[in-house]
């Protein structure tokens, strides 16, 4: 493989806080390596549409600290066609282009591992996504940043849960990965966390309402998990409860895209530095096709097909501590 003189970046996919640290890192180490860096912006579309420009180290400046992805974002459909491809690789080629760091979730990954097949063309890959639910990296960058926001949502709503006994039910967001719920749960001091990796059903659910009533509980919170079966309709389910257990009041919150912004953690800065810097890396070592992760606290590379295979296993040890703390 040809070693890259021209490195394009783009972010693709729900944005999650620390895309605009990793992109700065990868703009960074490019201008480090005598590397020039292009970005392209909405995501893999943009390649698509040759919505490209330079950027020198002074482009990024001042962004390590922002939320969103400065590049902008899509999920496109045109890239999942053979047109839409060889249009982008097209562009690429036009704009001399010698490889891509492609910062996002697992959809972005399975676009850009097709895309290697037919155009054999270099590409990384960074996991940004607040899902926390990519193979082979213990952490997503955004995930740490939306588990701090959705701890403090609940720590407000505890205040006017408490003040009125009640039950709240509280939606955060994860697809397929109960990730965001069970830790910010944890974190929350949450009654029962509801995650789609673990069918609880709604009897048991029932059973332990019941059991925190008479335990002396004055007021309760649930965390939902959206992509768990039972909390698929969360005001149906606040409904149930309350046509079953009597001496609940139900309220709602779904928390929604507000997890998704706000100025990244510390942690999750220094991790999308750590990994934009491992994506210069590999591309400069002959890597493709893989993914960049962190794993035990060390940078790690994982080929994209394994990065794709699903969520990480939940920590039945974590789901351990919830139910004990809970009590
Ligand atoms: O993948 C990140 C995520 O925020 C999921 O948690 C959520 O289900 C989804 O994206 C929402 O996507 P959109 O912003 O396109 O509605």
């Amino acid at each position: 493989m040809k070693i890259p003189s021209k490195i394009g970046v783009l972010t693709s996919g729900g944005d999650a806080p620390g895309m605009n640290a990793a992109i700065r890192a990868v703009v960074r180490a490019c201008t480090y390596h005598n590397v020039e860096c292009v970005g392209v912006y909405r995501g893999l579309q943009g390649l698509i549409e040759a919505d490209f420009k330079e950027l020198n180290a002074r482009s990024v400046k001042n962004i390590i600290n922002r939320g969103g992805t400065f590049l902008k974002s899509a999920r496109s459909k045109d890239f999942m066609t053979f047109e839409g491809r060889t249009k982008a690789f097209n562009n690429l080629q036009n704009e001399n282009i010698d490889a891509l760091v492609v910062i996002g979730g697992d959809g972005t990954f399975a676009g850009a591992s097709v895309f290697i097949k037919e155009f054999n063309f270099p590409i990384v890959g960074l996991p940004g996504t607040i899902d926390n639910d990519i193979n082979g990296t213990d952490y997503t960058i955004g995930y740490d940043t939306a588990l701090n926001t959705v701890v403090e949502a609940i720590d407000k709503i505890r205040d006017t849960a408490n003040s009125h006994n009640r039950l709240f039910l509280v939606e955060v967001m994860g697809r397929d990965a109960g990730d965001i719920a069970l830790n910010a749960g944890i974190g929350a001091g949450a009654e029962e966390i509801l995650i789609p990796e673990q069918n609880m059903g709604r009897e048991r659910l029932l059973e332990s309402l019941s059991r925190s009533k008479k335990s002396g509980k004055t007021s309760s919170i649930v965390v939902v998990s959206e992509g768990d079966q039972i909390g698929k309709n969360i005001f149906g389910l606040a409904k149930y409860i309350e046509e079953n257990l009597k001496e609940y009041e139900v309220r709602v919150t779904v928390l929604g895209h507000i997890q998704r912004g706000g100025a990244p953690s510390c942690y999750d800065r220094v991790l999308a530095s750590r990994l934009g810097v491992g994506a210069i890396d590999a591309l400069l070592n002959g890597e493709t096709n893989v993914m960049i992760g962190i794993v035990h606290n060390k940078v790690t590379l994982v080929p994209f097909s394994e990065a794709i295979k699903g969520s990480n296993e939940i920590d039945e040890d974590l789901i351990r501590v919830a139910d004990i703390i809970s009590i």
